[in-house]
């Protein structure tokens, strides 16, 4: 019986692209450059299964016109938020993630931009380099102590709580937490966290605020200008989540006014696209989306696809089936 044929569409980890060519009949895109609306739409009509990244955008005019010959999308990424998954069931194509392995390697990327945001580490790095440091003194790029202050979290998932756990116990943060279905107290104890009833109960409460959640619809711009009002004056925000969650122009005015003393970000609302006024402002982080970026997690993601691509058509259920 011939391989499934399988279109991976970004450079993957050379060790798992190895397994992929021995059980596949794999192409793969050597530009590595993010594939447009057009290749997407050609590639369902052509591979048993596309393999796309957060940097492939598939929505449902995507799915539509072209007769699809794709069963599945084995997405690289535990957000799935850039798929029209409705559109893709609607079409008969099962869509798969990448949970839990990169859990610990995104909540360590909140915590360094929590640190680094506080601490005024990269207005320290960039005058350093630009050789602009003229020494040790008492008022040189003071920060905010992090240990001992509270730290709200939205969504409290695998990453939220890995998160509050390094917060509570590395920093002893006191940390409060919004979700959407309840999380049994003795559960959040185990992490250092007790939960509030709204999310306004938590940017009240919060000289940190760090986003957990998924992206997409539902929480599209669930941090907009009202809520950013709503946060103690002089709080710092984090988000590791996904760029939709923020709205980009609110959170620009919410510093410049001096509302927020700072954020710390690796996700944007249309990547790689990070608009000039936050790169101009000195009290933000800015990272480039890397979250999951490890040896070691960029691996495990690849290979929980493989395992995911494989059970499919072997005819079992593929494990981290989303629809
Ligand atoms: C994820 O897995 O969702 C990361 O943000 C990369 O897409």
């Amino acid at each position: 019986m011939s391989k499934p044929r399988i279109l991976v569409t970004r450079r993957w980890p050379a060790a798992v692209e190895a397994v992929l060519a021995e059980r596949f009949d794999v192409t793969l895109n050597s530009d590595d450059l993010p594939l447009g609306e057009n290749e997407l739409r050609l590639a369902l009509s052509i591979y048993d299964a596309v393999l796309p990244t957060v940097s492939d955008r598939l929505p449902a005019a995507v799915f539509e016109g072209a007769s699809i010959v794709t069963k599945i999308l084995g997405n690289f990424g535990v957000g799935y938020n850039h798929i029209d998954v409705a559109a893709a069931r609607a079409k008969g194509i099962a869509v798969t993630n990448t949970p839990g392995v990169l859990t610990d390697c995104t909540a360590d990327i909140a915590l360094l931009l929590l640190l680094s945001v506080a601490r005024r580490g990269g207005e320290g790095e960039r005058q350093l380099r630009a050789g602009e440091w003229k020494g040790w003194c008492p008022t040189h790029l003071v920060g905010t102590k992090v240990s001992g202050k509270t730290l709200g979290i939205i969504g409290f998932g695998r990453i939220g709580r890995a998160f509050a756990q390094r917060c509570h116990f590395g920093f002893g943060m006191d940390v409060v937490f919004f979700n959407r279905s309840p999380v049994d107290p003795e559960e959040a104890a185990r992490y250092g966290a007790r939960q509030l009833s709204t999310v306004e109960d938590v940017l009240a409460a919060a000289d940190f605020v760090s986003l957990h959640c998924p992206g997409g619809a539902e929480n599209r711009h669930l941090m907009n200008a009202a809520r950013l009002a709503t946060m103690k004056p002089g709080a710092f925000l984090i988000n590791t989540a996904r760029g939709d969650v923020i709205d980009e122009s609110a959170l620009i005015a919410a510093l410049e006014s001096g509302t927020l003393r700072g954020a710390g970000l690796d996700v944007y609302e249309a990547e790689p696209h990070v608009p000039e006024a936050l790169r101009r402002m000195e009290n933000v982080v800015l990272l480039p989306h890397l979250g999951s970026a490890t040896e070691e997690t960029r691996t495990a993601m690849g290979m929980k696809v493989v395992e995911n691509v494989t059970a499919f058509f072997e005819g079992r259920e593929a494990p981290d089936r989303v629809v």
